[in-house]
């Protein structure tokens, strides 16, 4: 095949459809973003999956869960032992979808497996490089099935992407530079003020974060991670940062607040990003809003928050074989969406999460690869360039057909790129107390 035919051929996606023997159960442990995103699959496509028993300590959100799926009340629980508890007297469904927060993987996901459940975990899988090897040996003593979170290896365009590698269109694979650009706005909503700031409550920015960056690399590489070097820290948002009496939160008559690029009014009320973590209308009275930031997290000023996690890192990677990759994650840029760039013996690629251009050096061409969604109605946009509905799609084939080989991010494939984001830290950690000395 040449180097057009092969080209050609990475547009050929995987339907977003697909025929399962039977439909297949839902238990959904946390039902905030995640817990309702992958769900949404069933909705596409009935008689595919149904959610039919719900945990929450959210009210709320349980509530409307169940009335979104029609749960019996039996089956609607609030803190996720008592789903757990329930469970021991047979599994109230065939899948387990972990979407609790981060510090609250580990334990559910070890006994749920004891329970013969198959399970999507979210990442990061859990807390510790311990805690990832005790999982995996639960999981290989139980052998049931379990999927975790590594959305973006399910996108239409990452999957290209390593299709276009592994096809050898740049050659033998020499290094790659991958960036997360985190959007300036995202680090404050998430790792400043929200639910990841710190990472002695969740997991560190690495694993947090870029566990599904420590996870493409090594799935596209395809070879183990030898060694890992990491530098990186906490640049803006510390106390010593913060304005000249800036007060310490948004709503309290702060003089910058209009020109500070971090200021809740701006992003949430003004711009109303992120809107789903508040439980209200995105089209919620401004007052009603800015009563709700006077007390929540997300009314802090960004200067004076419980924050620890870094704004920006570095890490150097070799695999096996000699193959190095440069990896950066910035909390300082006007955008998201992964930035890579790939260099092979023949040729030369470089992508921004939607398209990539592969440039040969033989023949001084370059070809260029986008997404064209299918057309239809059995076909809808999901988040991760589309990753989200792809992996619940191949994770509802693998159960059904109990074929492990229809599952890219299974745990023992996870686990590794989970251990590069904890040592990635152990360095970063070692070289900041090295500085300070
Ligand atoms: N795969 C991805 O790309 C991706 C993206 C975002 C988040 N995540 C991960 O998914 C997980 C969930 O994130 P999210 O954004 O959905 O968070 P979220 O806060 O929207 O949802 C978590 C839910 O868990 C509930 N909860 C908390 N403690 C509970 C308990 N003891 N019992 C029952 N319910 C409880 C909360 O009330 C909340 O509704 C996190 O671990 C996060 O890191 C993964």
């Amino acid at each position: 095949m040449n180097v057009e035919e092969s080209f050609a051929k990475l547009s050929d996606v995987k339907p977003l459809k697909t025929a399962l023997s039977r439909e297949l159960t839902i238990a959904v442990m946390g039902a905030g973003s995640r817990g309702n995103e992958y769900p949404e699959y069933g909705k596409l496509f009935p008689d595919s999956c149904r959610v039919v028993a719900v945990s929450d300590i959210n009210e709320y959100r349980r509530n409307k869960m169940a009335e979104k799926w029609s749960i019996p009340a039996d089956r609607v629980f609030g803190d996720y032992h008592e789903m757990l508890e329930a469970g021991k007297n047979g599994k109230l469904a065939d899948i387990l979808l972990i979407a609790l927060p981060d510090d609250l993987h580990f334990e559910p996901a070890m006994e749920a497996m004891s329970q013969g459940y198959d399970i999507l975990l979210e990442k990061p899988m859990a807390q510790t490089s311990e805690e990832c090897e005790a999982l995996l040996k639960r999981q290989h003593e139980t052998g049931v099935m379990v999927a975790v979170g590594h959305v973006l290896r399910y996108s239409p365009y990452f999957r290209a992407l390593k299709n276009a590698i592994d096809s050898g269109l740049v050659g033998e694979l020499v290094s790659i530079q991958h960036m997360e650009p985190v959007l300036y706005a995202h680090m404050a909503h998430s790792f400043v003020r929200g639910n990841w700031r710190n990472s002695k409550m969740t997991t560190p920015m690495i694993v947090a974060k870029c566990c599904h960056d420590m996870d493409l690399l090594r799935w596209i590489v395809g070879k183990p991670c030898t060694s890992v070097k990491a530098e990186g820290n906490l640049f803006l948002f510390r106390p010593e940062k913060a304005p000249e009496g800036a007060p310490h939160r948004c709503t309290d008559g702060c003089p910058y607040e209009a020109t500070c690029p971090y200021s809740a009014l701006e992003i949430y009320d003004r711009k109303r990003w992120f809107m789903y973590v508040f439980d209200v209308p995105k089209d919620c009275p401004s007052e009603q809003l800015r009563e709700i930031l006077k007390t929540s997290d997300y009314g802090r000023c960004v200067y004076h928050c419980d924050n620890d996690q870094p704004d920006h890192i570095v890490a150097a990677l070799r695999f096996e074989g000699g193959v190095t990759a440069s990896f950066t994650m910035d909390a300082f840029t006007p955008w998201g969406g992964r930035r890579t760039r790939v260099m092979g013996t023949m040729g030369f690629i470089e992508g921004d999460g939607k398209t990539f251009t592969l440039h040969r050096f033989d023949t001084g061409k370059a070809h260029t690869w986008a997404f064209v969604p299918p057309q239809g109605e059995n076909y809808k946009e999901s988040g991760h360039a589309g990753g989200d509905l792809a992996l619940i799609r191949d994770f509802l084939e693998a159960v059904d057909t109990r074929d492990f080989t229809k599952l890219s991010s299974s745990l023992d494939a996870s686990v590794e790129s989970h251990l590069m984001g904890f040592s990635c830290e152990k360095d970063r950690l070692f070289v900041s107390r090295t500085a300070l000395a």
